[in-house]
């Protein structure tokens, strides 16, 4: 059987509740699709926000973060529970933005990957090589090592839920995306290693979208490859075009 595309846009650290309400009302209709799945993960502000205007819609609504304990003296960080109860679904984990910038490691994504599917989550987990690591020619062991160590002690059904967004560094918010036969082939070796840890049902199962600079002209060619089931959308997921990558065909 042939695998849902997922479609999640990645808001960053853009739009108030008030902008979210709004432009979750002028997506709505762009973004309907019955053969594609959506996600818009917002700021964890906007969620009751994201979560009351895409009531009826296909839009389903995630974090961009989550933090690992349950709760506590964590000053500024936000609980599973929260998320959960906010009414959103997914959650983005290990973001590059997060790794660079937030000290996140592949042993926190791990902590925070398991937690997620304690509490009923769908993680999208991130992974991608710089484009130094690039050039070395080590990006698919590099990516091998984050999903080993991302998917310690998670079991084969939470993996078959679970979402891989394989994001090179080089290729986010640089408008230089990944050919579409790079992309395929990370992505084909990430279900290769999810294959090697799991099994062939795992691996089938599980959804490996792209990520960098995803757009209305691109998204046709890199969603056509067999192991491309779909995409992690960052700037063009806060204009109409992200209606144009949902309904790619
Ligand atoms: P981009 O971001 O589409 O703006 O390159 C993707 C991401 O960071 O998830």
């Amino acid at each position: 059987m042939a695998r849902r595309k997922l479609v999640a846009g990645n808001w960053k650290m853009n739009m108030t509740p008030t902008q979210t309400t709004e432009l979750v009302n002028t997506l709505k209709p762009l973004v309907a699709s019955d053969d594609v799945d959506v996600v818009f993960c917002v700021p964890a502000i906007d969620i009751p926000a994201a979560v009351e205007a895409a009531k009826g819609s296909n839009i389903k609504i995630g974090a961009e973060n989550m933090y690992f304990e349950e709760k506590g003296a964590f000053t500024g960080e936000i609980s599973p529970d929260m998320i959960v109860d906010s009414g959103a679904t997914y959650v983005i984990i290990g973001h590059s933005e997060r790794r660079e910038y937030f000290a996140e490691t592949d042993e926190t994504v791990n902590k925070k990957v398991l937690k997620a599917f304690e509490h009923g989550l769908t993680p999208i987990i991130c992974c991608g090589e710089s484009l130094k690591q690039r050039e070395q020619g080590i990006t698919i062991d590099w990516i091998r090592q984050q999903i080993k160590i991302a998917f310690i002690d998670v079991t084969a059904d939470q993996a078959k839920k679970a979402v891989i967004a394989y994001e090179p560094i080089w290729a986010i918010g640089t408008g230089k995306t990944a050919t579409s036969d790079q992309a395929e082939e990370v992505c084909c070796a990430i279900r290769a290693c999810i294959r090697e840890l799991y099994d062939a049902d795992v691996a089938e199962a599980i959804t490996i979208q792209y990520g960098g600079s995803v757009n209305a002209g691109n998204a046709a060619e890199l969603f056509a490859k067999p192991d491309i089931d779909g995409g992690l959308v960052g700037g063009a997921s806060l204009k109409p075009d992200f209606g144009k990558i949902v309904n790619y065909k």
